[in-house]
């Protein structure tokens, strides 16, 4: 049903620097695995095929992890090594990707509005790599692929998040229609300290109609002077329905220090088998 996966991957990744002044943050390794891996995993397994890729200078370690290697497939073709590219093949094959500069770094809801090229007129998943989703059962897009083919509407990921972590994210204000649903009907990004209209924050994952593409056009720059893709989603819930979802799962802020640490110690211990 939702064939396409948007991964906006332009930002400058500030806070990893100087890591990511030559390497693209999506490219950091969750022990031996690229945080975009994951994403790209996380797509497939909830029906995904096409990975579109927001790209933007000094980007290219993206495009060329998910292609062949000639000189190492050369190397070790019929070697015991060869079983580390076991996954990564799997993924070329079962994947298309394609790929789009943002020139400008003008903010989140400007880097979708440019994967609009490749996405087309059709519902679609946004992942932020960097939010790195761990669940031991349905991952948390396929959680939201299956609530998507019930409402047939915008939605948004949201975790729950302590008081002095909030003025960090996009947070929703909206009423509970079902377990862990909410029907949005307000959403602040960034709020003041002691401003949030709760404490449910919006974390990477979202799946987009394709009517937001021309909303995104009128929106008007927002905070830092970029186009923010929450006041979009204000927009499309207060002219329709954007619903917010409380996953099942565990996420790692893996565009923080302390969350990659968290992130790379639990997928040590509980996922990477080579030990
Ligand atoms: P972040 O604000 O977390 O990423 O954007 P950043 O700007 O790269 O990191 P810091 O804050 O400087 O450390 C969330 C996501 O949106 C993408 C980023 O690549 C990241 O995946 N993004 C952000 C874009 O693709 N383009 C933009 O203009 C802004």
């Amino acid at each position: 049903m939702i064939k396409k996966c948007l991964f906006p991957a332009a930002g400058y990744g500030t806070r990893f620097l100087p890591a990511t002044k030559s390497m693209p943050k999506e490219m950091m390794p969750i022990v031996n695995k690229p945080l975009i891996e994951f994403g790209v995993d996380e797509a497939l397994e909830a029906g995904m095929t096409n990975m579109c890729i927001v790209t933007g200078r000094g980007k290219h370690s993206l495009m060329d992890h998910f292609d062949l290697n000639y000189e190492l497939e050369h190397q070790i073709n019929g070697t015991p090594k060869e079983d580390k590219l076991k996954d990564i093949r799997l993924i070329m094959d079962r994947a298309n990707f394609t790929y789009i500069r943002q020139r400008e770094m003008k903010g989140l809801g400007h880097a979708i509005l440019v994967g609009k090229e490749l996405i087309g007129d059709e519902p679609f998943a946004v992942v932020l790599a960097d939010d790195l989703c761990i669940n031991h059962a349905n991952g948390v897009l396929k959680q939201m692929v299956d609530l998507y083919k019930q409402f047939r509407c915008s939605i948004v990921a949201v975790e729950e998040v302590p008081e002095d972590q909030i003025h960090k994210y996009g947070v929703i204000k909206g009423e509970m229609i079902k377990d862990n649903i909410y029907r949005v009907d307000d959403m602040v990004e960034k709020p003041a300290p002691g401003t949030a209209p709760s404490n449910l924050a919006i974390i990477g994952r979202y799946i987009l109609t394709p009517d937001i593409f021309d909303i995104i056009e009128e929106t008007t720059p927002g905070k830092g002077g970029e186009i923010q893709i929450t006041d979009a989603l204000l927009t499309q819930a207060k002219r329709g329905c954007v619903l917010a979802y409380k996953f099942k799962g565990k996420r790692f802020d893996c565009g923080s220090v302390p969350g990659y640490i968290e992130a790379t110690n639990y997928v040590y211990d509980n996922i990477y088998e080579d030990k």
